[in-house]
């Protein structure tokens, strides 16, 4: 995730790109840049970290008077955060700015390499802006190198472009990432969302896949694969606070139904054709590698335990998880055969740190799998994954899971075809299942509004249990820490087969039940569970593909057939309850009490 913004008119244009990247902030802040074309003249300023210190750089210069302007603060994908890869990325006389990513962005930065194009950064947003000098060179025509240029782009991409060869210009493309157009009289803007530009421009367009353009005079032109086409604006919100949350009552809600989009960004250049591939890893990390320990804290511990799971059914690699206040004191033994996995969505977890911090004294190989470039973990670690869910806000956390979850998945099927534990079919069935995650996380209006219907019948009661089994034993511990997190209700997530020790004393018709019910995953094994629960007289709420006669409520799952997709649709439908089970006790859902975001304390 990045954020992006443009501008042209007459008005202070660094003002404009700096208050409008600041709202954009929380989409990115490893880097931020500027570019503006006044009198025919280009500048530009890019600074690491945060808004901040580009502030700082660009105090003492001024933009007013007719111009082109745009900004980007960058939330790293491809190459570290360094100021010659921070956007805007320049040509010999053009500046692009860019969110997504451009899949083929390798191909063509080879062949534009033979024609003698130099690169500076490690960028695939550097690929478009020589792109379009070199199509420029060609036919000295600026739209139509632009339109040629987005041709060749696949992936996903919002992308803003100025020139010096058309100085009153800007030109834009959007596919697959968000771009909005705002308009107040005759000056235009654009933005990542409509914060940016609230209180500045009056209408907005909201662009769509696959559409590209230009805008000059006060005017913009528009048009996608069957040409030039006609729009209309609508007017633009004056709420600020509610268009942060792009329309969503609260950030854990639009977390929740960001998932598809996200978990899409977790994929991109990692799940390949016929396998897994990570520019952040090499075989070198895995040398003299047996075992792996994965240690962590609440929900990134959930995640954890999921992906032992994954593991070593796949992988075959024994793995322990560890939950990072207890690994600390409890004198572990480690052996430098194990390589050393932290997850943390924040990357500043205090135990979690600490504990990564020892496995490195004692000589562990470390990996993290974080979604906070150059947090303390991440810097701590001898590698890192990103797991690029965007700034999570809610603090119960959501899309960081489904994630986390994501790369636990992928990193066991890189470490299986490393170490030949998986053949190519078994390969193929997984990849096949990865894509179709995205898909699995939708939320349907018919499902939400299902729980929204249901969550009335649990507002009450002595407790719940979450259970499940084998992979969604973890599942069932996160969904009842989303519901306890936020609706103050006590849950406990069980593993469904161990019930019958102990808490099924607990049975009667107000302990909820929750039980996920997969099909393709020991379905017979946790139906007898379940069905033990019942007859004690138990309230059970069966989310299962299959239809469920004992059931007091139901909701029925899609997907049948792979676990993982299961889990990751089922997550959804729990993350769902607790939200409006939160919503009806009038809890505040994004920050419930007692609990921060990044517990920075031990
Ligand atoms: O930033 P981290 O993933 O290291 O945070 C760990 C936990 O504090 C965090 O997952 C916490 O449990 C969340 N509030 C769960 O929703």
């Amino acid at each position: 995730m990045c954020g992006i913004v443009g501008y042209i008119g007459n008005e202070e244009k660094k003002e404009i790109l700096l208050d409008g990247l600041q709202e954009l902030e929380y989409r990115g802040y490893d880097s931020a840049g500027i570019a503006i074309i006044e009198n025919e003249k280009l500048n530009y300023f890019k600074a690491i970290g945060k808004l901040q210190n580009l502030r700082d750089k660009t105090k003492d210069y001024q933009s007013s008077g007719f111009g082109v302007s745009i900004g980007h603060t960058r939330w790293a994908t491809h190459g570290k955060p360094t100021e010659l890869n921070a956007h805007p990325h320049l040509g010999k006389f053009s500046f692009v700015v860019h969110n997504g990513i451009i899949e083929n962005y390798q191909e063509l930065k080879t062949q534009l390499q033979e024609e003698g194009v130099h690169f500076l950064s490690q960028t695939d947003t550097e690929t478009i802006v020589h792109l379009f000098e070199y199509y420029y060179s060609q036919n000295s025509d600026s739209f139509n190198s632009f339109s040629k240029t987005i041709d060749r782009l696949h992936g996903a991409y919002a992308t803003l472009l100025i020139s010096e060869s058309s100085p009153d210009t800007i030109f834009f493309a959007k596919n697959g990432s968000p771009m909005l157009i705002g308009f107040d009289g005759d000056d235009i803007y654009f933005a990542s969302s409509d914060t940016p530009i609230i209180g500045r421009a009056t209408e907005v367009y909201y662009l769509e896949d696959g559409e590209y353009g230009y805008a000059k005079n006060g005017e913009v032109k528009l048009f996608d694969k069957n040409g030039e086409k006609s729009f209309s604006t609508k007017p633009l919100a004056t709420d600020k606070a509610m268009a942060q949350k792009d329309g969503y009552r609260f950030f854990m809600e639009k977390e929740i139904y960001e998932q598809s989009l996200v978990m899409s960004d977790t994929m991109i250049g990692r799940v390949l054709e016929d396998r897994i591939d990570f520019e952040e890893l090499d075989s070198e990390l895995f040398e003299g590698v047996t075992n792996i320990k994965i240690c962590a804290c609440g929900t990134s511990y959930h995640s954890a335990l999921t992906g032992s799971y994954l593991l070593e059914r796949v992988a075959k690699i024994p793995c322990q998880v560890e939950i990072a206040s207890e690994f600390r004191y409890k004198e572990p033994l480690l052996r430098d055969d194990t390589l050393f996995i932290t997850i943390s969505q924040s990357g500043e977890t205090a135990d979690t740190l600490e504990a990564l911090k020892m496995a490195k004294r004692e000589g562990l190989k470390s990996l993290s799998i974080c979604n906070v470039d150059n947090s303390s973990i991440v810097r701590e670690s001898d590698r890192a994954i990103l797991t690029r869910a965007g700034i999570e806000k809610g603090v119960a956390s959501t899309k960081a899971f489904a994630t986390q979850t994501m790369v636990l998945w992928m990193l066991t099927l890189y470490i299986a075809k490393l170490q030949k534990t998986i053949s190519q079919d078994r390969l193929d069935i997984e990849l096949d299942a990865m894509r179709h995650t995205p898909k699995a996380l939708l939320v349907t209006d018919k499902l939400h509004s299902k729980l929204t219907r249901l969550s009335k019948r649990y507002l009450h009661g002595h407790g719940f249990f979450f259970i499940g089994r084998d992979l969604f034993f973890p599942l069932a511990l996160e969904g009842a820490l989303k519901l306890k997190e936020i609706s103050y209700l006590h849950a406990e997530g069980y593993p469904s087969g161990e019930m019958k020790h102990g808490p099924i004393a607990l049975a009667d018709s107000e302990l909820f039940t929750i039980a996920l019910m997969p099909k393709s995953l020991h379905y017979e094994k946790i139906k007898s569970n379940v069905e033990e629960l019942s007859a004690r007289d138990a309230t059970i709420l069966a989310i299962s593909p299959e239809p469920f006669e004992l059931a007091d409520d139901f909701v029925q799952t899609i997907y049948d057939t792979h676990p993982m997709l299961e889990f990751f649709e089922m997550m959804v439908v729990t993350q769902l309850l607790a939200l409006e089970v939160s919503v009806r006790l009038g809890n505040d859902v994004d920050m419930p009490r007692n609990l921060a975001k990044s517990v920075t304390v031990e």
